[in-house]
């Protein structure tokens, strides 16, 4: 039995709406997920004309094509005025994902899909959640485990808001926010939705955001959050499988499909014991290494 393939979300990057240039730019960008912003990039006073813009962005491009981007939009609040006018549009132009932010619990996600299901959203249309407040974290386990109607796609770690929130100062390598990255990465994991990491500010220091992509991908985050086009190469080489990661995964896939190997639990390979389970998780990073070769370029 294989597993079905994880989504690939090794780089998803911001778009902020309120920013015709970045919006243009966006769709010729090769990446897995373009999360369009209509919260905090854009200001009080830009939220209807980014909207709007954003509407017809996506209304004159279509669908997502077989290998481009995801389009996921990220929505206001739905308490504020904004937030339901986002989700109506974000629904219209049939999005791939609705990215909810500050969920403080199960609720605000099941209140979602609720309007969602109200305005003939399909039910392939997704959910996903920041959890970027205290309290979110508290709640990871539970907002990971809401019981909806449509995929929960992807968890995604808010570190800026939860910085402000919690008073953490931190410094290289971010030891402050483990505590809090901690509790999602659990949650996510135990209900199977994917975590994507935080965004990192310093967009002109690829070497630093290099660094935490890596780290990022050890601690299992399936990818990252990216503010800017230029982190797009680094995040999806450090998620993306490696070489070695590649002929490794071949070599126990080959190894136990020998005829001797058929039906046995657990073998000898290269003087180290791999068994079943090794087995499944070659078989997924090669399905991973397929979904990477047919990733397209811009593609409109
Ligand atoms: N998405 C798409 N295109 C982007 C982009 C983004 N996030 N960030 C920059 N670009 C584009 C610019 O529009 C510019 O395009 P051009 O060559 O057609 O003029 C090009 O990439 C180079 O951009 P650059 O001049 O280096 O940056 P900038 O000063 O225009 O923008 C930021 C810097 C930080 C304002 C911008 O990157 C940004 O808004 N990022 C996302 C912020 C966001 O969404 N925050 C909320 C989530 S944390
Ligand atoms: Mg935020």
């Amino acid at each position: 039995m294989t597993r079905a393939p994880a989504a690939l979300l090794r780089s998803a990057l911001f778009v902020p709406a309120a920013h015709a240039r970045a919006l243009e730019k966006s769709a010729s960008l090769a990446v897995d997920a373009l999360i369009f912003d209509l919260e905090d990039s854009a200001a009080e006073g830009e939220k209807g004309e980014a909207r709007e813009r954003l509407r017809g962005h996506l209304a004159s491009r279509g669908r997502q094509t077989a290998g481009g981007p995801l389009r996921v939009v990220r929505i206001n609040p739905l308490d504020t005025p904004a937030g339901t006018e986002d989700l109506l549009m974000a629904c219209a132009v049939r999005a791939d994902a609705i990215l909810l932010p500050k969920v403080e619990g199960p609720e605000a996600l099941e209140q979602a899909d609720i309007a969602l299901q109200h305005c003939d959203a399909p039910p392939t249309l997704a959910l996903w959640a920041m959890v970027e407040t205290p309290m979110g974290v508290l709640k990871a386990g539970a907002i990971a485990g809401a019981a909806l109607s449509r995929p929960l796609g992807a968890l995604v770690v808010g570190p800026n808001d939860l910085v402000s929130a919690a008073g953490l100062l931190l410094s290289p390598g971010r030891p402050e926010l483990m505590p809090w990255i901690g509790p999602i990465l659990v949650a996510g994991h135990a209900h199977r939705v994917p975590v994507l990491d935080g965004v990192y500010n310093d967009f002109a220091d690829l070497d630093g955001f290099s660094a935490e992509c890596s780290a990022g991908r050890r601690l299992g985050f399936c990818g990252k959050t990216l503010i800017h086009p230029s982190q797009i190469g680094p995040a999806d080489a450090a998620f993306g499988p490696t070489p070695d990661e590649i002929a490794a995964a071949e070599a126990i896939v080959a190894a136990f499909a020998e005829p001797a190997h058929r039906g046995r639990g657990v073998i000898r390979l290269d003087g180290r014991m791999v068994e079943r389970l090794h087995l499944l998780q070659a078989e997924a990073l090669l399905a991973r290494v397929a979904a990477i070769r047919t990733r397209k370029g811009p593609t409109r």
